[in-house]
């Protein structure tokens, strides 16, 4: 497909209001790990001249309802180049509203050839950017792109997907080229799902004798161990953890988004699953000083999936250890009520804005913290924690204020093993 064509078919711009969004945010978070901005726009192609409207900017109560009208000169700057440096005054700064900042940096976000919209920083120092920011521009285009669909475009893509069923456009050449583009992602995405369900199994595997040998070197069984190796080997561990942890979420989380997930439930005390969850994480938690209890009834059985219950307690362990400071404390609770048995782990660490309680188990979410930036961290865990609830039927929720601490209950049915 040729820039005519697409100049042909996208008579408009459209934004989505991210503002709800975190995801969105998160992706902001990550470009400007890369380049400073004040404000950050996306603008997306309107599949289907619908008056949609997909933006996002940092500032909350700035609000653009309209659909972008720009002039056909406009498209051509925008199709034509891969990258602008832009002043308030410029014309397509104009077009888009963009009035807030001095200085604009715009870049297509395009997977493959097929080019999906454009992202936009301001910022408000007068010719901020410079060739310098282009070039970094550049090669974080693609990545910012492949994130934007990651997070986001799935539901651009539905929508550009439901217009072609819809027939809407169904006879327009250049929307065939972009539905079978379109279908190559989504076939693309197929397969990136099951490389990384592959990879982080073959990842395991060798991790897991790192983890092994290094607890077994660390019991001096085999010799005397200094306090300095004592210590690396510690780090070798802690550090293992914190990369088995991760694989183990991209793992999951693969499984989870290709649908392989099943429950297979049996009958097992639950103080087992709390136990060996925090086998795994007590170097974790050693190493911080910091105190766990477990409050559990005794013989406390449950009818439930074994293995993902496990996950979700060292989830939700591990979170309260990661967002916990130095001797903090920990308590993981189970319970039983009439109709469910409930799992809580309260921490008394950083806690979390109310405003965010929804928001953290959206995919990739983190809040930004010294711990997420200090600690490993994928913004994996809750999302699948949830999902792994939900595939219980049971359901999850958040207690927290900043700086005062986090209580995550899980609440799951108690089905009876006669009645599975
Ligand atoms: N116990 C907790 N205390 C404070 N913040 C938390 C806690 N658990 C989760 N969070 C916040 O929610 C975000 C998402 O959690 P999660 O999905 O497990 O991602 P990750 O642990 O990889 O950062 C974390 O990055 C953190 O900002
Ligand atoms: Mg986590």
């Amino acid at each position: 497909m040729d820039s005519a064509d697409v100049l042909n078919i996208f008579p408009e711009l459209f934004e989505v209001n991210l503002n709800e969004d975190l995801q969105a945010e998160g992706l902001f978070l990550k470009i400007k790990k890369i380049i400073n901005f004040d404000e950050g726009y996306i603008y997306f192609l309107n599949p289907n001249s619908a008056q949609l409207k997909y933006a996002f900017n940092k500032q909350d109560d700035l609000e653009i309802e309209q659909v972008v009208p720009f002039s056909a000169s406009s498209k051509k700057v925008l199709f034509s180049e891969k990258n602008l440096i832009l002043k308030k005054n410029d014309k397509l700064c104009k077009e888009f509203n963009l009035t807030n900042s001095n200085s604009y940096i715009l870049t297509k976000i395009h997977i493959k050839s097929t080019i999906l919209g454009f992202l936009i920083l301001g910022k408000k120092e007068f010719s901020y950017y410079s060739e310098k920011h282009l070039s970094i521009l550049k090669p974080c285009a693609s990545i910012v792109s492949y994130l934007i669909k990651d997070m986001e475009l799935s539901n651009v893509f539905k929508m550009q997907l439901k217009a072609l069923k819809d027939g809407l456009i169904e006879k327009n050449e250049a929307y065939k080229t972009i539905k079978e583009q379109n279908e190559k992602i989504l076939e693309a995405d197929k397969v990136k799902n099951e490389f990384l369900a592959n990879v982080s199994h073959e990842l395991r595997t060798p991790l897991n004798s790192i983890l092994g040998f290094s607890e077994i070197l660390a019991t001096g069984l085999y010799g005397a161990v200094n306090d300095k190796q004592k210590e690396y080997i510690s780090d070798i561990r802690t550090s293992g953890i914190h990369l088995l942890s991760m694989i183990n979420e991209i793992l999951d989380l693969s499984k989870i988004e290709a649908k392989a997930v099943k429950l297979v439930r049996s009958q097992f005390n639950i103080d087992r699953a709390v136990t060996e969850a925090l086998n795994i994480l007590e170097p974790l938690y050693d190493k911080k000083h910091i105190t766990v209890n477990k409050i559990i009834e005794k013989d406390f059985e449950v009818f439930a999936d074994y293995q993902k219950i496990q996950q979700i307690l060292y989830n939700l362990i591990n979170n309260a250890i990661k967002f916990t400071p130095e001797n903090g404390q920990i308590d993981v609770t189970c319970q039983k009520n009439k109709k469910n048995f409930v799992m809580t782990v309260h921490d008394n660490g950083i806690g979390i804005d109310k405003k965010y309680h929804g928001k953290i188990f959206a995919k990739f979410v983190q809040l930004d913290s010294a711990y997420t930036k200090k600690e490993s961290s994928t913004g994996l865990g809750l999302t699948i924690t949830k999902e792994l609830t939900e595939l219980h039927g049971g359901k999850i929720s958040i207690i927290s204020e900043v700086n005062n601490g986090s209580t995550f209950i899980v609440e799951i049915p108690n089905v009876s093993p006669l009645k599975k």
